[in-house]
């Protein structure tokens, strides 16, 4: 089985593995994107521990595979896997219409695949911007749509939509993408939460996943750094409790409460002192 060559949105069960997700005794269905490494394969890891059945997406068929596996022995959940480039519009569509299934209902939705870009906005290439504004809101938004349709009509649904620190900051086109997540999830979890769906948006500071040295940039050490299986925790005892937010570390929480009392002029001159 090759991977990442021009995956198609495929649905399969891993070998070996139940292919029908939801049984009986299940919690409901949980649809992670990027499930595959760092936040995402946490999330699924967390949440086959709570006896979720499992649709795993990424493009990585290979790696789904392998993830469906473990879960599925450690966890004895039903997993599906879906490769899909939520990149390419035809393959995001596989991934809303498996949400919107009425027959075999998604309860939870963790919007979590996404990237960020190493240069400057003019120094790269437009179509690398635009690939991944299409993986952080466009898809957001459409799978948030495909389930929350679902979840409304039935009453009950849980999104969360996996944000950034970033989105308090003025960090270039990443940081206004995940502004995009927190503005639209603040806003659906008011819309939709007397429909009996709880969105939340998450919101990480850094932490340690394949995230950066996907991004070639080198993953640094210290307190500002969180680990993942951690972080989701503390994300999903949030989502317990039904916040519109969860910003994980007391670290995180003060510099949040920060960047509230500071103009955006000050922050925008910080920001030499990083990335873009
Ligand atoms: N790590 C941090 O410091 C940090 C901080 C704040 C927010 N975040 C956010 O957390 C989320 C997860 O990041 P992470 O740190 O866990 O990154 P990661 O370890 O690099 O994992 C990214 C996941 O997304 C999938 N993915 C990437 N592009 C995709 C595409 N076009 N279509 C489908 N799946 C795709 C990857 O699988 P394939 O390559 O197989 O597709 C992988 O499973 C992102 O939204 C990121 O912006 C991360």
């Amino acid at each position: 089985m090759s991977q990442r060559t021009e995956p198609s949105a495929r649905t399969s069960a891993a070998p070996d593995v139940p292919d029908s997700p939801d049984s009986p005794d299940s919690p409901g269905t949980a649809l992670v994107t990027g499930a595959t490494a760092g936040i995402g394969h946490a999330f699924a890891r967390a949440l086959a521990a709570r006896g979720h059945d499992l649709v795993l997406v990424a493009r990585d068929e290979q790696r789904l595979a392998e993830v469906a596996r473990e879960l599925t022995s450690e966890h004895g959940v039903a997993v599906e896997v879906l490769a899909a480039d939520l990149v390419d519009r035809a393959q995001l569509a596989r991934v809303e219409a498996r949400v919107a299934e009425t027959g075999r209902p998604v309860e939870v939705l963790v919007n979590n695949a996404g990237f960020g870009l190493k240069e400057r906005f003019l120094d790269n290439d437009v179509e690398a911007e635009q690939a991944m504004l299409d993986v952080l809101v466009t898809a957001v938004m459409r799978l948030s749509r495909a389930a929350l349709g679902a979840m409304a009509e039935r009453g009950s649904g849980t999104v969360v939509n996996v944000s950034s620190v970033a989105a308090f900051l003025p960090r270039g086109t990443y940081s206004a993408a995940k502004a995009w997540v927190n503005s639209f999830s603040e806003w659906a979890h008011h819309e939709y939460g007397p429909r009996g769906v709880t969105v939340t948006a998450l919101c990480p500071g850094f932490t340690r996943t394949e995230f950066h040295q996907r991004m070639g940039v080198k993953p640094g050490t210290g307190m500002l750094w969180l680990d993942v299986d951690r972080l989701v925790a503390d994300a999903l005892a949030d989502v317990d409790k039904g916040r519109a937010f969860s910003i994980p570390g007391a670290q995180y929480k003060a510099i949040v409460a920060l960047t509230r009392a500071v103009p955006t002029s000050l922050l925008q001159r910080l920001q030499g002192l990083g990335r873009k």
